[in-house]
């Protein structure tokens, strides 16, 4: 990272935040860079399933905004892309590039900031972001980003809590409720107690918004229901609420 000072404050926090965190998520780098199926989101939904990437990806360019231990990336490499992972976070990246070597693929990492990507406009078909910038960094930075970096025609692909779970969760320990827990209104920066980072959550009415006003078609609005066998490690909530209600989305959207 050129100048670490220049960072917006919410931004400095969760690359502190993501910078301790590492080492607890290399593992689970370890399983997915190892899986030759995509899966998304908590649950591991297989991509035959949802249907999330592009059919043609084969010699298209592509980055992962907020990419962590790089296994999306890995996925789109293996498959034609020419993918460059981005991330704010030095130590998520030492991972990234620990497994490339493991794995025998190489491809671009970069650290910075998603929302100030350091490369030309319209150099990207597709950009892509699982649980990454798309959670924690701010909406109107990231998104115009997005839109100056994608080509007229890319397409813009990302995944993470619902509105409808983010509504429900407790803010204290525990699995989402099956009641409203806050307000909709007004909700879009949140931090949790306990929790040293900064993530965003809007409505689908101000995602709509952000996406329009920065050029973007909305194609589609993929609400993620696990299998009935699905496993999750993560304990916010239960099976039996995800098989009733949507706790994680994918957004799809092409640049004008
Ligand atoms: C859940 S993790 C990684 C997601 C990835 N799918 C994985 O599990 O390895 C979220 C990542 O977003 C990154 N991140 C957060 N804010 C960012 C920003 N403003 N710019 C770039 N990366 C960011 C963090 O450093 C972290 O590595």
């Amino acid at each position: 990272m050129a100048d670490e000072s220049v960072l917006p404050e919410h931004v400095r926090r969760n690359r502190v935040r993501w910078n301790a965190e590492a080492r607890n998520y290399a593992a689970a780098g370890e399983r997915a860079w190892a899986r030759e199926e995509p899966t998304w989101g908590i649950w591991r939904v297989p991509e035959s399933r949802l249907g999330v990437l592009p059919k043609h990806l084969a010699g298209k360019t592509g980055i992962e905004l907020g990419c962590g231990t790089a296994y999306v990336s890995a996925w789109l490499a293996r498959r034609g892309v020419k993918v460059v992972g981005l991330d704010a976070s030095p130590a998520q990246l030492a991972t990234a590039r620990r497994l490339q070597r493991e794995h025998g693929l190489d491809f671009p990492l970069i650290e910075a900031d998603a929302e100030r990507v350091p490369c030309r406009a319209g150099a990207f078909d597709l950009a892509i972001s699982e649980y990454g910038a798309c959670l924690w960094a701010d909406p109107d930075r990231w998104i115009a980003e997005a839109a100056r970096i994608l080509r007229s025609g890319g397409e813009l692909i990302f995944l993470a809590n619902s509105h409808l779970f983010t509504l429900c969760v407790p803010a204290e320990a525990g699995a989402a409720a099956e009641r409203l827990l806050r307000s909709a209104f007004g909700m879009r920066r949140i931090e949790w107690p306990g929790d040293p980072g900064v993530e965003f959550h809007l409505s689908h009415g101000d995602w709509i918004r952000v996406l329009r006003s920065n050029r973007f078609e909305v194609e589609d609005l993929i609400e993620v229901r696990p299998p009935e066998s699905a496993t999750t490690s993560y304990e916010y909530v239960t099976l039996e609420w995800a098989r009733r209600w949507p706790c994680e989305e994918i957004w799809r959207a092409r640049r004008r």
